[in-house]
């Protein structure tokens, strides 16, 4: 009687904590917050990949890129090896699931649903961020700041050039946003405001609809946005518009809009432009 014995010497697949604890740590450390090793010389501090706000605000596939392609390909430090000769996308994509993990505190939204800045709606994500808008001839910079997990402030302060004396704007407007990826790819952006003024309290309630597709570097977008006044007259107005990211990292883009009334027909359509700078990723010049 033969008895066959088959063993199967497959190795086992890596884990990714296996997988960052050989290739990773010299650099950004046992606990991954960024500190290397006393022997690792870089010319720049390596990132804290376990700080839950910089790992949450960036999706899955950004850093699986950074970790395949290379700092380099991001605008990053050369310091950032490329592992993709090395390791497999899979394995790349499960480090980054382990760092990813290691922020422990719940209620940080994932970046996968940081989408692309719309013109009219608001992003229902959190963010550090400049913006400078020009819509026909009035202009206005806005500075928003995370506060924690799932709030921001936000100052604007906009410039009508041709009402030169009142120059700047400054009312009440609590609003509601969201945004959801119901098919991949697809992202849908909403809003409600209300706009509320000195001493006479409810004067208007404003929303807005949008659906964007991001494709590499663009995001072709439209949104339909519409005013409904106490006093009545209300409006609504379509924004084709395309989105473009200008810096390798992404935290710089800008966005082209057309906005045409069609509720309100006697109304020229205008352009409008915005720039945003993601300041809370990256300074201003690094990334490109
Ligand atoms: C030789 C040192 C070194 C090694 C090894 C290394 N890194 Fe890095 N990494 C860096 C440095 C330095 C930076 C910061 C680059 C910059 O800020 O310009 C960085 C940046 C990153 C970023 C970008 C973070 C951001 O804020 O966008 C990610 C993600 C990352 N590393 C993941 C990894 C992973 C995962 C591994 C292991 C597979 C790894 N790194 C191995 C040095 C290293």
């Amino acid at each position: 009687m033969i008895l066959a014995l088959l063993v199967f010497a497959q190795t086992p697949t890596d884990s990714g904590a296996a997988l960052y604890g050989r290739m990773c740590v010299a650099c950004h450390g046992a606990d991954a917050h960024g500190h290397p090793a006393a022997t690792t010389r870089l010319a720049v501090p390596p990132a804290d990949l376990a700080d839950c706000a910089a790992s949450s605000s960036e999706t899955e596939d950004q850093w699986t890129g950074v970790v395949l392609k290379g700092g380099s390909a991001y605008g990053l430090s050369l310091d950032m090896p490329a592992f993709g000769e090395a390791i497999t996308p899979e394995d790349a994509r499960r480090i980054i699931r382990y760092v990813r993990s290691l922020c422990r505190e719940p209620g940080w939204p994932p970046g996968e649903l940081n989408f692309p800045r719309a013109f009219v709606a608001e992003k229902a994500y959190p963010e550090n961020e400049l913006v400078a808008t020009l819509s026909g001839r009035e202009q206005e910079l806005i500075y928003e700041r995370r506060i924690g997990r799932r709030a921001q402030i936000e100052l604007n302060v906009g410039t009508v050039l041709d009402s030169l004396d009142r120059p700047f704007d400054h009312s009440a407007e609590p609003y509601v946003a969201v945004g959801a990826e119901p098919v991949r790819g697809l992202a849908f952006q909403g809003q409600v405001i209300g706009s509320v003024e000195e001493g006479e309290g409810y004067a208007a309630l404003t929303w807005v609809a949008g659906v964007g597709r991001r494709m590499g570097r663009v995001a072709p977008e439209l949104e339909a946005t519409g005013t409904a006044p106490r006093g009545g007259g209300s409006t609504v107005t379509l924004v084709p518009q395309l989105w473009m990211q200008l810096s390798r990292l992404g935290h710089v883009a800008m966005s082209l809009g057309l906005q045409v009334p069609v509720k309100r027909p006697d109304k020229r359509a205008k352009l409008a432009a915005f720039m945003l700078w993601d300041y809370g990723d990256a300074g201003l010049l690094k990334g490109w």
